[in-house]
């Protein structure tokens, strides 16, 4: 049931996403080609449908924060770009396809992700002539988004998962990574369905924990999936993390706690929503899924 929800959302993300990206054809080629090709080459849309269904649970039509959505998915896709580059972790396979820089070469896979990145605050800031939506509320976002994306959020956290391999981590040092690299945009995410969505400040604290709980679930299926995982399900090699020598949930603190860690953090978002009604459903069967997923 969740994933006919999420394939439904990720319908409207993707018809969204293909109108705001420049056809392959126009000019340079190249660069066109590379963006459409790892936006479009399969990925589950989780983040971006995150968006639209915390507008949802605080009551707005999720097409006011459509372009918000997309405008996370295009950051996600860019962070998947360089995360996966030689200088990065150097891996072949993502969303079930050769790489980007396997296709195009590394300089075009560089500067594809980095014009997705700036693709997104293009698309995130031309929101108000899509949806009408008030210009304090954008730039609020803006703000926030450009936040999570920098080091204090995803680049942080990627740095931090690049310097640790020398040494070793303490748990409290792996859990701030993964709040980080990954944990961050999926709170923004969230958070920014819901305040462009009108969420009361009650309604946004309670997202906000909802959001940072899973993001943490989210990253430490993502270590489980990398050990015991299938790269038909995940559209990636398993075992990148051991040949990077990556300290993962798994490495630090063994299969079955991992688990647990997992299975704790899905539950503490769970119980983040309490107060919402059915209109959070889609929240709910998302924190359930992302434990239980094997993709
Ligand atoms: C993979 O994210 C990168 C991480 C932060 C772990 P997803 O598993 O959401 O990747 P796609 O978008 O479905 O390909
Ligand atoms: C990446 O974490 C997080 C990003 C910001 C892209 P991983 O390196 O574990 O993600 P995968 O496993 O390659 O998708
Ligand atoms: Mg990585
Ligand atoms: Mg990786
Ligand atoms: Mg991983």
């Amino acid at each position: 049931m969740f994933l006919q929800a999420l394939a439904a959302k990720a319908e409207t993300i993707d018809a969204a996403l293909d109108r705001y990206l420049r056809q392959a054809s126009e000019n340079p080629p190249v660069i066109h080609e590379a963006m459409r090709y790892s936006v479009f080459a399969g990925g589950k849309r989780l983040r971006p449908a995150l968006t639209l269904a915390a507008a949802q649970a605080v009551g707005a039509p999720e097409r006011l924060v459509l372009p918000a959505a997309c405008a996370i998915e295009l950051i996600h896709t860019y962070s998947l770009i360089h995360d996966d580059l030689p200088a990065m972790d150097n891996d072949d396979l993502r969303r079930g396809k050769p790489t980007n820089h396997r296709v195009f070469g590394e300089a075009v896979a560089l500067l594809a992700g980095s014009a997705l990145f700036a693709l997104a605050f293009e698309v995130l800031a031309g929101c108000r002539r899509d949806g009408g939506l008030a210009a304090e509320r954008i730039l609020a976002v803006v703000e926030e988004v450009a936040a999570a994306c920098g080091t204090a959020g995803l680049i942080g956290g990627q740095a931090l998962d690049v310097v640790s391999v020398s040494r070793t981590v303490s748990e409290a040092e792996l859990e701030a990574v993964h709040r980080a690299k990954t944990g961050a945009l999926f709170r923004a995410a969230v958070r920014a369905g819901a305040v462009l969505g009108g969420a009361s400040p009650v309604q946004l604290e309670r997202l906000t924990v909802f959001a940072e709980h899973f993001g943490l679930a989210f990253q430490i299926t993502d270590d489980i999936l990398d050990v015991t995982g299938y790269a038909e399900q995940t559209g990636k090699a398993v075992g990148s993390d051991a040949r990077n020598r990556k300290h993962t949930y798994v490495s630090v603190c063994g299969l079955e706690a991992a688990r647990r860690r997992g299975a704790e953090s899905s539950a503490a978002a769970l119980a983040a929503l309490e107060e919402f009604g059915p209109e959070a459903d889609f929240l709910r069967q998302a924190a359930e899924f992302i434990v239980s997923r094997e993709f």
